[in-house]
């Protein structure tokens, strides 16, 4: 027989005194009630990484439609003998038989990556059925009929204006190779502005900040190289304000310029080029946040991590602000956007102009520190999703009126023709448990999923109409 030991203090989990009892039982009721909710979202969420299908639908009906991705099945022609040297130069890492006909530019599959004239997304042609349709890697033309050129761009929402401008490299000009292993490039020509009210029909409001025709000294001379400008509006000074890369054909001077107007639509005063922090800086993001902080993020240490610090107050410089973040991740293209108050940062590798993995990444301070949560990209198979569907980031335009909806804007590279460079818009979401979250609270995900998913042919819901 077991003897009771009857000097045992009677701990809380012991039911003789109800009211303990009872707060008790709540309280670990409470906590399985979390564990099976977390659990439940986790199961109905089919999920399966390294580049395989993965669905999560929304409860949103006007999201549900960009949820549901489209699969791509390409036949890939048998091999040909040898490829173009310029494409074997280019191959990314992890390349496989579908990025190899990308990068050459003689495939015969040329058309899937690149249509041609004929299926030219018109806006002044494209009325009833196909109005508002975004077909991504299609010619898009504005409404003078004209190829939009701007890329690596980004987007500015004009709140007295109504209307959104479109800010990019204007590259409509010969591509050539300055030296035998220099890259692909084409004069600078000056940064296109164009602007519209519903997001796919843009006017074209011309070249917003020139090349410089005869200093060979000035940094916007046509031999150099001017890339991903962004203009941002400064509520105290009421200028708009363009931050751009700006290089030499080698890139090596590896600096950032500024230049401002009091117009939208320009022109633009070209003021200097600097490295900012003292440091070099390649490809660059101009984030304003909620309370009017604007930030600059760029490459830097030769690629190797990114650097983010707040500008002053007239946007015109960067403070003495600054932190390295993604340190020894090898990552560009960044566009940052936020939701919830948390910061959400898209990025491509560096791998020239052809295309590779995009990674999403995560912060609750913009200084940091940012996680890396994965791929974002869904749909279309395993080889749209390791090449970020053949494009690389430039900009995340949120939609208002959508919350946790935004616009994925991205280049689809032409290096062969880089003024026949495409764009890739696509639907991004924020929601849901992140796939590979690196960090935990009380055993839930500390960040959202992060979702581009990838469509032939999608539009905005019926009902978005802008900001009104
Ligand atoms: C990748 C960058 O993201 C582009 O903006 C451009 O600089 C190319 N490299 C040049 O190769």
């Amino acid at each position: 027989m077991r003897m009771r030991n009857k000097y045992r203090k009677p701990t809380n989990l012991r039911c003789n005194a109800g009211s303990l009892c009872s707060l008790s039982a709540a309280v670990w009721g409470l906590v399985g009630c979390l564990l099976m909710l977390h659990f439940y979202s986790v199961l109905h969420q089919k999920v399966v990484q390294g580049g395989d299908i993965q669905m999560r639908m929304s409860q949103n009906p006007l999201i549900r439609e960009f949820e549901q991705v489209e699969e791509e099945n390409i036949q890939i022609p048998p091999p040909r003998g040898k490829r173009s040297p310029r494409a074997i130069k280019r191959r990314p890492r992890r390349a496989t038989a579908l990025i190899d006909e990308f990068l050459d530019e003689s495939s015969q599959l040329r058309h899937v990556f690149f249509p041609d004239q004929r299926t030219a997304i018109d806006p002044k042609k494209d009325a009833r059925n196909d109005s508002f349709s975004y077909y991504p890697g299609r010619i898009w033309l504005d409404t003078d009929g004209n190829p939009i050129q701007a890329h690596g761009g980004g987007i500015l929402y004009d709140e007295k204006l109504r209307t959104y401008f479109w800010y990019g490299e204007y590259k409509d000009g010969p591509t050539y190779h300055g030296h035998k292993k220099g890259a692909a490039r084409v004069d600078i020509i000056g940064v296109g502005c164009y602007s519209s009210k519903d997001l796919w029909t843009w006017k074209n409001e011309g070249i917003v900040l020139a090349a410089e025709e005869t200093s060979e000294t000035h940094d916007l001379h046509k031999s150099n190289v001017l890339e991903r400008p962004k203009v941002v509006f400064n509520d105290k000074t009421g200028k708009y304000v363009m931050w751009m890369h700006i290089d030499d054909a080698n890139y090596t001077k590896a600096s950032v310029g500024v230049a401002i107007s009091n117009s939208p639509t320009g022109p633009f005063d070209y003021l200097y080029s600097r490295r900012p922090h003292g440091f070099d800086s390649r490809d660059m993001a101009i984030f304003k946040d909620d309370d009017g902080v604007a930030y600059l993020i760029y490459s830097s240490d030769d690629n190797s991590e990114l650097h983010i610090g707040p500008l002053n107050q007239d946007y015109l410089d960067v403070t003495r602000v600054v932190r390295r973040i993604l340190v020894g991740q090898h990552r560009e293209a960044p566009a940052l956007f936020k939701h919830e108050g948390t910061y959400y940062m898209i990025t491509s590798g560096c791998t020239g102009w052809a295309p590779n993995e995009a990674l999403a990444h995560a912060a609750e301070s913009i200084l940091g520190p940012w996680e890396t949560m994965g791929n974002p990209c869904v749909g279309g198979n395993k080889d749209f999703r390791l090449t970020t569907f053949f494009a690389q980031s430039t900009f995340v335009l949120p939609l208002p009126g959508l919350p946790g909806s935004f616009i994925f804007m991205a280049d689809r590279w032409n290096p062969a023709d880089l003024r026949n460079s495409r764009y890739v818009w696509l639907p991004l979401t924020v929601g849901g448990a992140a796939d590979g979250p690196l960090e935990y609270n009380f055993g839930f995900p500390l960040w959202s999923r992060v979702s581009i998913y990838w469509h032939k042919r999608w539009r905005l819901p019926y009902t978005w109409s802008g900001k009104e």
